[in-house]
């Protein structure tokens, strides 16, 4: 049975920075600076232009990864895409990508999925990525996570509380067949489902009928319940701590690894204050972790690879060092991985 390892990874941000003043300045949010950096650590993020959707923001990040990676278009068997964030209801995001990156004229026709978890997206489409590689299925799959959260925030003072906290990315790896000693190791992934409406956006109900409510003259009308994206904040803060904690617990202990084994701690980036809790808790230091919160907010599914491409980037992340790998989100979902890098 092959490895499965990480042998490429990229990332992409739109050049569009949003501060937080310019959250109150050009919103008209009522907001400042200082709420904002006290409870969460954001101080700016990336909005993406309007035209572009997260397929589009993929693209150099999928491209980046293949060139680091060594490896053409011809040589991946398999795209899995993690997105909260679609261009549409359907089809997945995955085929917008499998088109614009070139595959279909090239006759390479590879089957593309669509991960549906939130900010935990990254660490299932890892799992998955990885278990097509170890089965012997796919030698190299392109797994990318990217969101366009900007379109589909409440930029007004009614929506403050989640719309100061996302930002627009994308980032990339593949996932490789290697008979090397090295790779992902294991993960841990849980979800509870009793806290489904706790952080969700649901735009339409399809046990109704219609599942979008219409006008007399058929023309969907979407009330900004519906609309916009639902958030009990200290709720998701408390089970964020809880779960981080324990799906990192759960596959030290699968593995015999200790604090002193990890090398590199790549957290899911929803709030700086739920990973220094963490981190205060578990009793790791600060130079064993990556972080861009401050600079990108919260980017969903592309936030763990887009903190592994950065940290490559920079020399932080080398051959041979050990990843943990935490993500918690909607869903609730959650899960964590180890990484032989
Ligand atoms: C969202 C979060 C920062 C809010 O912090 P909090 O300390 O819980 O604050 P509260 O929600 O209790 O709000 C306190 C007050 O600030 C206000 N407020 C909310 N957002 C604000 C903003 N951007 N600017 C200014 N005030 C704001 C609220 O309206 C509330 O006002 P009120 O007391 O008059 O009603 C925090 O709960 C959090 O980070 N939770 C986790 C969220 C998360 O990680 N989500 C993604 C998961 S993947």
């Amino acid at each position: 049975m092959p490895n499965a390892y990480i042998s490429g990874t990229g990332y992409y941000v739109p050049p569009r920075v949003v501060t937080n003043s310019q959250l109150r300045d050009v919103y008209g949010i009522d907001t400042t600076d200082e709420w904002i950096r006290q409870r969460t650590g954001i101080v700016e993020r990336r909005f993406a232009d309007e035209g572009t959707g997260p397929a589009d923001l993929a693209k150099p990040a999928a491209e980046m990864a293949l060139r680091n990676a060594g490896l053409t278009l011809r040589d991946i068997d398999m795209i899995v895409f993690a997105t909260l964030s679609p261009e549409s209801a359907f089809p997945g995001s995955g085929v917008y990508l499998q088109q614009k990156m070139g595959f279909c004229d090239i006759g390479h026709f590879v089957p593309a999925l669509d991960v549906r978890n939130q900010c935990s997206g990254f660490v299932y489409g890892l799992a998955t990525a990885a278990s097509l590689v170890m089965s012997g299925q796919h030698r190299h799959v392109l797994l990318v996570g990217s969101e366009v959260h900007s379109a589909a925030l409440d930029l007004s003072t009614r929506g403050r509380q989640v719309a100061s906290l996302f930002g627009d990315g994308a980032g990339a790896v593949v996932v490789s067949a290697t008979d090397e000693d090295r790779g992902v190791r294991g993960w841990a992934l849980g979800a509870d489902g009793r806290y489904a409406e706790t952080l969700c956006q649901r735009v339409w109900d399809m046990r109704r009928r219609p599942f979008i409510p219409v006008d007399e003259r058929g023309v969907g009308q979407v009330v900004p319940e519906m609309m916009w994206a639902h958030m009990d904040g200290r709720a998701v803060f408390k089970h964020a701590v809880e779960r981080m904690i324990g799906a990192l617990m759960q596959v030290f202990a699968a593995h015999r690894l200790t604090l002193n084994d990890v090398d590199l701690f790549v957290f899911h980036q929803a709030n700086l204050r739920i990973n220094e809790f963490i981190r205060e808790q578990i009793g790791a230091p600060p130079d064993k972790f990556v972080s861009n919160i401050e600079r990108y907010g919260n980017t969903t599914a592309a936030t763990i690879p887009i903190l592994l491409a950065e940290a490559v980037e920079q020399g932080r992340l080398r051959r041979g060092m050990k990843v943990a790998a935490v993500a918690f989100g909607s869903g609730f979902t959650w899960g964590a991985a180890i990484v032989d890098w």
